[in-house]
């Protein structure tokens, strides 16, 4: 194993726990398929009931679920990448773009297989015009190395809102629905073959209703008729890295989903 592979593993709070199967154990063994990455991981402590992300508030994504179809059909785009750039560009359709520094359009392969979609900007973002470029993008960095992913090849990172929430508070419900329109044609001009969305925000917003992340996991849901895998936001990881194991298990199961295809 490279010395890069085991921090990665080090960040999933996976090495040096690595055990054989048939090694004696009181812990759960979890099953994992990543290529060339041991097949069997013991993780600590599993948590059977799963955890609601009690930092973002519920208003945005109850709200979210009352949002009509047809009213987001109304504003669906048919640009191609320079056009949709610009629109993105000059959006001012709410009023996030009047808070923020610049919006964040998304960055990666134009043609990845993997879309990963946060919520919005943080204050790194907002500076440097990038997602996921701050301490949660750090994490991010090493969850897509977990999976054997890189950011900008074969993977596309975006968010739900381009502009900055002020003092990163979520995005509220008429923000999303403006600004979902953007990355619904990013999915249509990328064609992923698997999206991962990165917290309740995120999940929410591409499946149009409010649920709880845990109730969310561990299914293959359906986004623009491409898999959507839900999984914790990196943010959310930081402030609770004993449930990186989770995260874990759904980069797991989105490679086995994205392999299946
Ligand atoms: N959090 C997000 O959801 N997106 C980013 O780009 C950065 C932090």
């Amino acid at each position: 194993m490279s010395i890069r592979d085991e921090a990665v593993l080090r960040e999933f709070n996976l090495y040096p726990l690595w055990v054989r199967r048939d090694a004696p154990s009181l812990a759960v063994e979890v099953e994992v398929q990543v290529p060339s990455v041991q097949p069997v991981a013991r993780m600590e402590a599993p948590d059977i009931q799963l955890p609601i992300e009690t930092n973002v508030p519920p208003s945005s994504l109850t709200e979210a679920k009352q949002v009509e179809p047809a009213q987001i059909q109304k504003t669906q785009i048919d640009a191609d990448w320079p056009e949709l750039k610009k629109q993105v560009h000059g959006c001012t359709e709410c009023k996030l773009r009047a808070t923020c520094t610049q919006t964040v359009f998304g960055v990666g392969d134009e043609k990845a297989e993997w879309l990963f979609v946060g919520e919005g900007p943080g204050a790194d973002e907002d500076v440097q015009g990038e997602p996921f470029v701050g301490q949660a993008g750090k994490l991010l960095d090493n969850m897509l190395a977990a999976i054997k992913l890189k950011r900008g090849r074969n993977v596309y990172i975006a968010n739900v809102v381009k502009c900055r929430p002020p003092n990163n508070r979520t995005p509220e419900a008429d923000e999303i629905v403006q600004c979902l329109p953007y990355l619904q044609r990013q999915v249509a001009l990328i064609q992923p073959k698997i999206i991962v969305a990165l917290g309740k925000t995120a999940a929410c917003a591409l499946l149009g209703h409010d649920a709880t992340l845990g109730s969310l996991r561990g299914t293959v849901h359906e986004y623009q008729g491409i898999p959507l895998i839900i999984t914790y936001h990196p943010a959310y990881l930081l402030r609770s890295p004993s449930e990186k194991a989770k995260a874990w298990q759904d980069l797991c199961f989105a490679v086995s989903t994205h392999s299946a295809r």
